[in-house]
């Protein structure tokens, strides 16, 4: 498949991060883009032991060899994104990153509007990155673009141009998602969302690519969803349960805990549906089945397991891919041979 897009399918940290190391690895794409709203999301990922948490830069940055970009649709914030390249530095990144030339940027003033703003802030729950007002300000046509910024310029690429290239030469190009279905500005539980689409077309418009060019697209799940922020989440389940459950978890970006729910099968089919999933990956089996933990072969999983994958491909109506057996990366069972 010469170009993939991964999405989230509920409302975000579905574990994207860590199918796409996987991926990034294990797949060798030449080009890895990311698509979605901006710094509002956090992506987590352990290596060796070691976790690192991406914002602004594609979390496939693990892969030595691809050309990192940021789509146009994607807003940057320059704090967020020099602390990456910081941060990162390791994997020789610096050399390797691009940034759409028109992609919009988010100022101080549209953090601190994000935070003190009583109905983003207080009724949504925003995670105060400053994304909304930054694309309030890109419809309203004032919003700077990247190409503005002095310091920014020996970033500057035509993302666009960069990744349809890449597929007429037959290379093999990711794009990474951020957020989740539920979290659509249009599809989700509106107002309590993002503040852009977040389904898997709008993160080909983000990197810039038509929907007849996409081959794939893998819809990620995970086995308890999560919520973060207000909003209605029909299948949550109360802070005690989930602490009896061992569920408990806190954001990447804001620390605050994730609401958790019972998996929704009516929910993920429509994500699945309106996405065009061609595939499933369902991440946190672990914690659906302690025995499931660190397993590597289908065959091997414990039945309560199994039981739980072939409900979810019957629910969906979508094959299951990849699962996620454990936060490390090589916790991961591949059944892409078998689609
Ligand atoms: P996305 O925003 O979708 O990328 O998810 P996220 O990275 O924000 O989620 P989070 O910050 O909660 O990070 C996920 C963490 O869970 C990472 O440290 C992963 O290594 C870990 N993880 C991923 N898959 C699994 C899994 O199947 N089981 C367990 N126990 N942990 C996992
Ligand atoms: P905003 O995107 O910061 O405006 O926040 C709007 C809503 O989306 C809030 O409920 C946030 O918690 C949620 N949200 C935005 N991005 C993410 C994400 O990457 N993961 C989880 N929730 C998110
Ligand atoms: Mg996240």
């Amino acid at each position: 498949m010469p170009s993939y897009i991964v999405v989230g399918g509920q409302w975000g940290d579905e574990g994207k991060g860590s199918i796409i190391a996987y991926l990034a690895i294990h797949d060798k794409p030449e080009v890895i883009a990311r698509g979605g709203v901006g710094t509002n999301a956090g992506h987590s990922v352990f290596i060796n032991g070691k976790k690192y948490a991406v914002r602004q830069l594609p979390t496939g940055f693990m892969n030595e060899n691809a050309r990192l970009l940021v789509g146009a649709g994607v807003l940057v914030d320059p704090e967020v994104f020099f602390h990456e390249l910081e941060h990162l530095k390791d994997f020789n990144v610096e050399g390797r990153v691009g940034l759409d030339y028109r992609c919009t940027v988010i100022e101080p003033g549209h953090k601190e509007l994000d935070r003190s703003n009583g109905y983003l802030h207080g009724k949504i729950g925003t995670t105060g990155s400053g994304c909304g007002p930054a694309n309030a300000d890109r419809a309203l046509r004032k919003a700077k673009q990247v190409k503005d910024l002095k310091e920014l310029e020996p970033y500057l690429t035509d993302v666009a141009q960069e990744v349809n290239d890449a597929l007429d030469e037959g290379k093999l190009v990711l794009v990474e998602g951020t957020q989740g279905f539920g979290l659509s500005l249009y599809y989700g539980s509106y107002p309590y969302v993002t503040s852009k689409d977040t389904s898997a077309s709008a993160m080909a418009s983000d990197v810039g690519i038509g929907p007849t060019r996409v081959d794939d697209v893998i819809v990620v799940f995970k086995s308890f969803p999560t919520r973060v922020g207000a909003g209605p989440f029909p299948t949550e389940m109360s802070e005690e349960e989930a602490d009896r459950m061992d569920l408990v978890e806190y954001g990447t970006v804001t620390g605050r805990r994730r609401r958790v729910g019972w998996f929704d099968f009516e929910f993920a089919r429509y994500s699945a549906r309106i996405n065009g999933a061609t595939m499933l990956a369902i991440t946190m089996l672990d914690k659906y089945d302690k025995e499931a933990f660190g397993v590597t072969e289908f065959d091997k999983l414990p039945k309560k397991a199994k039981d739980f994958i072939a409900e979810i491909e019957e629910k969906v109506g979508v094959p299951v891919g990849l699962i996620k057996t454990g936060p490390e990366l090589e916790h991961i069972i591949d059944l892409r041979e078998n689609i």
